[in-house]
């Protein structure tokens, strides 16, 4: 039935990889099993590089998303995430493909199957309104409308509100992200500034991010910026854009990205990407700081401890991503101990009266409400068990296996899995196997796994 069609593809070098799978393929599953977000991400293929190219007006978004992936079966239909916006059309190899959309699965069927192994280009011109996305804890993200302009976050399922994709964190891919928008507003985003030009009254500026990403890391910001671009002294690029009415109150506080820095590759190694920085935007609907890759967004003028802990997630979150937002405490955990052993190293409190601290709190205390190991669902990932609860996890292992092994894991975790994925179990297995003959169990056991308040401190 689709011989003909088979060997159209054939005759047109570009759409090779439409060629001729035995049968037909079948379709890539609509979601990635996450056990609190089912319906995001999608199998079937792994997505490589996605060129974004979005033009902002007012209120109104047109994009044009290409997508470069690999297929990992044989592929009859494949599909993106995309929450709203209406699809004007999808190509696949540059043929057009039928579209079919339901909730936010939108179904592509390229005119020929898809062979395992091949690299396809999807591009999908899509156009309308952006939606903001009320998560299951309350909090807002997605494409959230500033006084100035508009301000596009993803943690955890965001991203699929203003561009298609496999939105799920086990799938990492390199960007280019093209924004035009009217001359007078910047674009940022992540990654480094490729290009800018001005014609017929608009403005572009390209963003290029050549370290693998996860989706919901990705970041627009659009508005009135004070921006600075120099070099920290050890030549790392670092590009700051805060909205003009904070820029007085924040400059003392940016000005330390260099020294914060610093002091994170001294204790986490190198520093993974080609620059750092932030965003500082008062947008009216976030009210939450978020570790996008390269510069983290702050809804005002941060407080030390809160730069120290999203810089920290450029290691421990965005280089090496958590595998299912089941694993959450991986990042969040490590962020917070950031903070804690940022404190122990510049006259504060030690880790260990932290730790104490909230060891005190009660047994019906929310920290105790769930194992950080195990969320009790959607709405908690960013609760207290995850954060403060995580960093005791880390605080335990310290104990266990003293500073020198504790230290040199701080590192080698990160470099292990630089610019990958992982999630729990290989974060015990990886600390059991270089940790011989000390007992983590009861680590596992009380703190990481177990319900309710330890014990034992
Ligand atoms: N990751 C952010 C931080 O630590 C907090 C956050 C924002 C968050 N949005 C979220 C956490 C959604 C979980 C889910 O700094
Ligand atoms: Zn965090």
């Amino acid at each position: 039935m689709r011989s003909s069609r088979y060997s159209a593809a054939l005759a047109v070098p570009l759409v090779l990889a439409l060629t001729a799978c035995s049968g037909a393929g079948s379709p890539g599953a609509a979601g990635v099993r996450d056990p609190y977000f089912p319906r995001m991400g999608n199998g079937g293929y792994d997505t490589t590089h996605y060129s974004l190219t979005l033009g902002y007006e007012r209120d109104r978004l047109t994009g044009v998303a290409d997508i470069t992936a690999r297929a990992t079966q044989n592929l009859s239909a494949f599909n993106l995430d995309l929450k709203g916006m209406t699809v004007d059309g999808v190509t696949v190899g540059g043929r057009r493909a039928r579209v079919e959309r339901a909730g936010q699965e939108l179904t592509i069927r390229p005119d020929a199957s898809l062979r395992k192994g091949a690299t396809f280009r999807t591009v999908v011109r899509y156009s309308g309104r952006p939606e903001k996305i009320t998560d299951p804890d309350g909090s807002e993200e997605g494409w959230l409308p500033t006084e100035d302009g508009v301000l596009a976050l993803g943690e955890p399922t965001g991203s699929m509100t203003w561009f298609p994709g496999n939105h799920h964190p086990s799938d990492k891919a390199t960007y280019d992200i093209h924004v035009t928008v009217p001359e007078g507003l910047e674009a940022v985003s992540n990654g480094e500034l490729a290009g800018k030009r001005t014609t017929g009254g608009r403005t572009t500026f390209d963003w290029h991010t050549a370290q693998p990403m996860a989706s919901y890391v990705a970041m627009v910001a659009i508005g009135k910026f004070d921006t600075k671009a120099y070099n920290t002294p050890d030549g790392l690029p670092v590009y700051t854009a805060v909205d003009a009415e904070e820029a007085g109150a924040s400059a003392s506080i940016l000005a330390r990205i260099p020294e914060v820095i610093a002091w994170e590759t001294k204790t986490f190694g190198r520093y993974p990407f080609s620059s750092t920085g932030a965003v500082i935007d008062r947008d009216g609907d976030s009210g939450y700081a978020l570790e996008t890759q390269n510069r983290p967004v702050f809804p005002g003028t941060p407080e030390l401890p809160t730069l120290v802990h999203e810089l920290a997630h450029e290691w421990y979150g965005d280089s090496v991503t958590p595998k299912s937002w089941r694993d959450m405490w991986l990042n969040e955990g490590f962020a917070t101990y950031g903070e804690w052993l940022w404190e122990e190293q510049h006259d504060g409190d030690s880790a260990q009266e932290s730790f104490d601290h909230y060891y005190a709190k009660g047994g019906d205390d929310p920290i105790w409400a769930f194992p950080p190991g195990k969320p009790s669902g959607a709405a908690h990932i960013s609760d207290p068990p995850v954060y403060q609860r995580g960093a005791m996890v880390l605080h335990k292992i310290r104990e266990t296996i003293g500073d020198a092994r504790f230290f040199a894991l701080l590192k080698s975790w990160p470099a292990a899995h630089r610019y990958g994925n992982a999630d729990t179990a290989d974060f015990t297995a990886y600390v059991e196997k270089h940790n011989p003959g000390k007992d983590l169990r009861p680590v596992w056991d009380d703190w990481l796994y177990g319900n309710g308040k330890p014990d034992h401190p």
